[in-house]
């Protein structure tokens, strides 16, 4: 049986992931292509559990503590959803996949990268995914962004720690963007033209099955 895809859209928060995954599912599956959607964390029910506890915000965990709940659901999520349906011949699109707690647990938190990719390489079993689409938000745009939250919010809706936090995961995605067999979209174009340029790099991913 042919072999499924793998494909992973990574980014910042409201960087337009999940809408661009929507869009994608139901353009392969208008080609005929069994595909499902999926999302971290998340995806299985011990997992959307966890990820109930992650996004508490009752729940303070420390950056160790938490890097070990997002393995817990990525294990899961990797055994119980990713891989049968690789194996399955399907193709996989999982909104925010390892990419997430390198940037996250990595950049954000501080954690060594070291311990994150042995962390990953373990909840993962060694699968990678075939096709990493990183949504870059440009420096300008971050910051038109952050102000106008703040303007609709009002300053102390957002405490400086965030923005700074959000700074660094920022950047991550910036730094991945640009690693080799990395692809990047530019996030501030239009939904249209971010759906065009996804197809395009998706085709090229899964020529052999796909006009
Ligand atoms: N290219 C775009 N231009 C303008 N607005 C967009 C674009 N893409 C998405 N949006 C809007 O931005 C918001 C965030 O989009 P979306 O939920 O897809 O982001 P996300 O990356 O999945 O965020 P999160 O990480 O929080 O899940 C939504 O209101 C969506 O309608
Ligand atoms: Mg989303």
């Amino acid at each position: 049986m042919r072999k499924g895809f793998f494909i992973v859209l990574e980014g910042p928060d409201r960087s337009g992931k999940s809408t661009q995954a929507v869009l994608l599912k139901e353009w392969l599956e208008q080609q005929g292509m069994q595909t499902i959607l999926t999302r971290e964390p998340g995806g299985t029910a011990i997992s959307e559990k966890i990820r109930k506890i992650l996004l508490d915000p009752q729940v303070k965990a420390v950056p160790v503590a938490e890097l070990f709940l997002f393995a817990v659901s990525r294990s899961q999520h990797t055994a119980e959803i990713i891989k049968p349906a690789l194996a399955a011949g399907k193709i996989v699109i999982s909104d925010r996949f390892t990419m997430s707690t390198e940037a996250y647990q990595g950049y954000g938190r501080g954690l060594p990268a070291g311990m994150i990719r042995t962390v990953n390489r373990i909840a993962t079993e060694g699968i990678k995914p075939d096709l990493t689409v990183v949504f870059d938000v440009p420096e300008q745009e971050f910051e038109k962004r952050i102000r106008e939250a703040e303007e609709k919010n009002g300053p102390d809706r957002f405490e400086r720690e965030d923005i700074e936090f959000r700074r660094r995961i920022q950047k991550a995605y910036r730094t991945f963007s640009r690693r080799k067999g990395i692809k990047r979209i530019d996030a501030s174009k239009s939904i249209d033209e971010i759906q065009s340029e996804l197809r395009v790099l998706v085709s090229e991913t899964i020529k052999d099955d796909i006009r």
